[in-house]
């Protein structure tokens, strides 16, 4: 269902790899709700997915970007504006990559150089973003960035290994830029903590499957799904949530504040 939630807004959409990524249900939607935006990926990215059939179904071009060089970053704000006609009103974060969880090195055993290379993908890039669309005055007034993280940056989930530290630093920098950029230029910044989903990235985590599993038995509402999570997306983006900001929104079934549910208690019992 559309409801011309985003017409005439323009942005940038990192991270769809493939038709089971956030970012890319997120862009199907935004298109749905008449936004428009340019597409972007790591270069290694690109070559492996599909994101040249993403863009003709939603009449995007593709500007590539390695998140973690400030030169690529620079380079995509300035072209994203030249091909969009303006500033930008939305910006969607959905990177992540750990290459101690890659590589099968436990938490306890980690390389150091895998952590470094891990924090500045998944974490680093996030200010990195928002300090190139800062400096070069790129966001509209009452624009809205959005970052994906999960709720092991606030317990521990064993085998999200050292993610769990990526996103706690992911969601402390959502909050600190927000200060900024909401003072200065009245853009909001917030992370959404979503539900476990079967995308490339999700499914690299050890024991993904029994996982997900036990999430949805937990979540009052069932796991949120990928394009639930574009749904509750184009809300943060849209005029509707203007004063939401520096907020974690958690986007789980409720999984978060459930203690234990009955189809859990049963298993045991
Ligand atoms: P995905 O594997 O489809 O997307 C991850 C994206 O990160 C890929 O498109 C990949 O190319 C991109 N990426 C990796 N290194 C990059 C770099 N150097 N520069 C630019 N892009 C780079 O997986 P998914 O699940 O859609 O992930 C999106 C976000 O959602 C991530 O932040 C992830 O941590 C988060 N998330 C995922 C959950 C899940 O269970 N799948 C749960 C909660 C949050």
């Amino acid at each position: 269902m559309a409801y011309n939630l985003l017409k005439g807004k323009r942005g940038i959409i990192f991270g769809a790899l493939d038709e089971k990524s956030i970012a890319w249900k997120t862009a199907m939607s935004v298109h749905a709700e008449g936004g428009t935006f340019v597409l972007t990926n790591a270069p290694i990215a690109m070559r492996m997915g599909q994101i040249n059939e993403l863009a003709e179904k939603t009449g995007a071009q593709i500007i590539p970007a390695d998140a973690t060089n400030v030169d690529d970053l620079d380079n995509l704000v300035a072209k994203a504006q030249e091909i969009l006609g303006g500033k930008l009103d939305f910006v969607l974060h959905s990177i992540g990559m750990s290459v101690n969880v890659r590589k099968g090195r436990a938490y306890t055993d980690e390389k150091y150089d895998f952590t470094a290379k891990g924090w500045d993908v998944s974490a680093l890039s996030f200010h990195k973003v928002m300090q190139s669309l800062y400096k070069a005055d790129a966001m509209n007034e009452w624009g809205s960035i959005v970052a994906l993280t999960y709720m092991a940056a606030q317990r521990v989930f064993p085998d999200y290994n050292d993610m769990a530290d990526n996103k706690a630093y992911l969601e402390s920098v959502a909050r600190s830029f927000g200060y900024f950029f909401g003072k200065e230029k009245n853009v909001r910044v917030n992370t959404i903590s979503q539900s476990p989903t079967p995308t490339t990235a999700g499914q690299g985590v050890k024991g993904f499957d029994g996982f997900i599993s036990y999430a949805e038995k937990m979540s009052p509402l069932g796991n949120a799904s990928a394009q639930d999570c574009a749904d509750y997306t184009l809300t943060l983006f849209s005029d509707l949530t203007r004063k939401v900001t520096m907020q974690n929104l958690f986007h789980d079934g409720g999984f978060s504040n459930t203690g234990v549910s009955q189809e859990v208690i049963e298993k045991f019992s």
